[in-house]
């Protein structure tokens, strides 16, 4: 019977399906991030393994596995956690979770955009406070309507960010290595050749690339300094696309007006200092977490850990990037 491990408890019925398909499934009985070692003894003699996007794999994860492992299914669209090429060598097959959490987000950074331009958890605090009444000056935000949403990375994520900035009145500007013609003519968005013409008529800036040598510190002191004094950096794709370092320093200086921040450099560390700025907002990597989006990862995971272990090809295989 080939046996598949699921390095953490997943919403959704993932686990029954993965069970229903006649394998023995064993899940962490810890509701955590499994410790190195932990996770490198728990894999042990698995055909398949249900990987969270804080396990890494690479080749000590690969031979601790042993010779049966065939597939890794992330239980994330993001994919950095992986060494694909280590995994291709083995010619261990590696999946990830796109689509499905594409609306779950989309709407995460759009909550972000609004609890940041329209300060609502600096004005939660106070109204908690039971000490500020109505003033006509008190807690000024900006509006979106006519403001310029800038997208770094048109993918399906960065796409449907695009799609409801221009529902809510925001003109839409965007930069990625492709121009996407079909989507300007669709949305009425505006391409931009470089990402430093993006920063520099952006209102709110929103980040949507994949992790990658080439977008390591995308967001640098440098590219900071292009962004209007009055903008807004959104980071919902992956902590270290932006200098956190460089960014705490900008929020302090008043290089940009803002940031909303669902990823960080070293989760679940703060770079030191950000977690004392009124001018942030910080969520903890949950921009899925929808119940229907984290369910549905854990079974579009399983569905392909159950295609190539019966030997069919999977659903959602990772491509290079
Ligand atoms: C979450 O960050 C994901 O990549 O799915």
């Amino acid at each position: 019977m080939a046996k598949v491990v699921v390095t953490r408890k997943i919403p959704g019925s993932g686990i029954k399906m993965l069970q229903e398909a006649g394998f023995e499934v064993a899940v962490s009985p810890q509701d955590r991030v499994l410790a190195r070692n932990e996770l490198l003894n728990f894999i042990q003699g698995a055909d398949g393994v249900l990987t969270q996007l804080n396990d890494k794999v690479d080749e000590s994860f690969i031979s601790a596995a042993g010779a049966n492992l065939k597939v890794v299914a992330n239980f994330a669209v993001g994919f950095d956690n992986l060494d694909l090429p280590a995994l291709l060598s083995h010619n261990i097959v590696a999946t990830n979770t796109p689509d499905v959490l594409t609306e779950a987000v989309a709407e995460h950074t759009i909550a972000l955009i609004f609890a940041i331009s329209r300060r609502i958890v600096e004005a939660d605090k106070l109204a908690r406070s039971q000490t500020l009444e109505f003033g006509p000056s008190v807690l000024l935000g900006m509006e979106l309507n006519g403001k310029t949403l800038g997208i770094l990375g048109l993918g399906r994520i960065g796409s449907r960010v695009a799609e409801i900035g221009k529902a809510v009145g925001m003109e839409v500007a965007y930069y990625d290595v492709k121009k996407n013609s079909e989507f300007e003519s669709k949305v009425g968005a505006i391409f931009k050749i470089t990402p430093e013409e993006l920063l520099a008529v952006s209102d709110i800036v929103s980040i949507h690339v994949p992790l990658l040598n080439s977008t390591k510190h995308l967001i640098n002191a440098e590219r900071l300094k292009m962004m209007k004094p009055t903008s807004y950096l959104i980071n919902t794709s992956r902590g270290p696309v932006v200098d956190e370092v460089a960014l705490t320093q900008s929020l302090k200086s008043g290089v940009i007006k803002g940031a909303a921040l669902d990823v960080f450099e070293n989760e679940p560390r703060l770079s030191p200092g950000l977690e004392n700025l009124a001018n942030v907002v910080l969520t903890p990597h949950i921009a899925s977490a929808t119940t229907e989006a984290r369910s549905a990862m854990g079974e579009l995971a399983a569905k392909n850990i159950i295609a190539v272990l019966s030997g069919q090809s999977p659903l959602t295989p990772i491509k290079k990037p």
